[in-house]
């Protein structure tokens, strides 16, 4: 099982990646992780000394040595998606998990937590509602691509136990499908 997570910052790609993972016993990857154990440092310094283009070049190699294992739940950053054709990379790859939150409740989660996060710390507080709203707009037509769409908002508990049988049952008849128009 190949199983991809994307959305905007703050959605919680990463806590629902390992809780899922765990439920599906799958090994778990973190794509923000990889590039900063890769890099030898954080995400925030690597925009801030190199530039935000060189961290992108770093993410799109990162996703390509992911993306060649055969069982793993795969949380990416949300500008994954959007950057080259990384998008078609993932479609290919696996079964992608959009994890869809409106921007006002994006912005209150990321209104604390914004400081790590090089493309929204130089807004201020007034200001990153509607840095958010802009940024997802222009990302949607990325995310709209997923194969399976999930509202984000209270993966708790059972929630998420449903969500771990509703991404097996998708992925089993993804494969069937593939079989099917070979
Ligand atoms: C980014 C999201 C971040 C990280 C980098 C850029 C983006 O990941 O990859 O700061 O372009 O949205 P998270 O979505 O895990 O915060």
């Amino acid at each position: 099982m190949r199983i991809v997570l994307i959305g905007f910052m703050g959605s919680g790609k990463s806590t629902v990646g390992r809780k899922l993972a765990h439920r599906l016993n799958l090994p778990f990857a973190d794509l923000d992780e990889v590039v900063e154990q890769q890099a030898g440092q954080t995400i925030s310094k690597l925009f801030a000394e190199q530039g935000e283009k060189h961290f992108r070049e770093l993410e799109r190699k990162a996703l390509a040595e992911q993306l060649n294992a055969d069982r793993f739940i795969l949380s990416t950053g949300g500008g994954t998606p959007c950057y080259g054709s990384n998008m078609q990379l993932l479609l290919n790859s696996g079964l992608v998990v959009y994890l869809d939150l409106t921007a006002a409740a994006l912005a209150s989660r990321l209104i604390g937590a914004k400081s790590q996060r090089p493309l929204l710390s130089q807004f201020s507080e007034e200001e990153l509602p509607a840095e958010i709203e802009r940024l997802l707009e222009k990302r949607l037509p990325f995310y709209n691509q997923a194969q399976l769409q999930v509202n984000a908002m209270n993966l708790k508990g059972q929630e998420l136990s449903r969500l771990a049988q509703v991404i097996q049952i998708a992925w089993e008849q993804q494969l069937t499908r593939q079989h099917f128009d070979r």
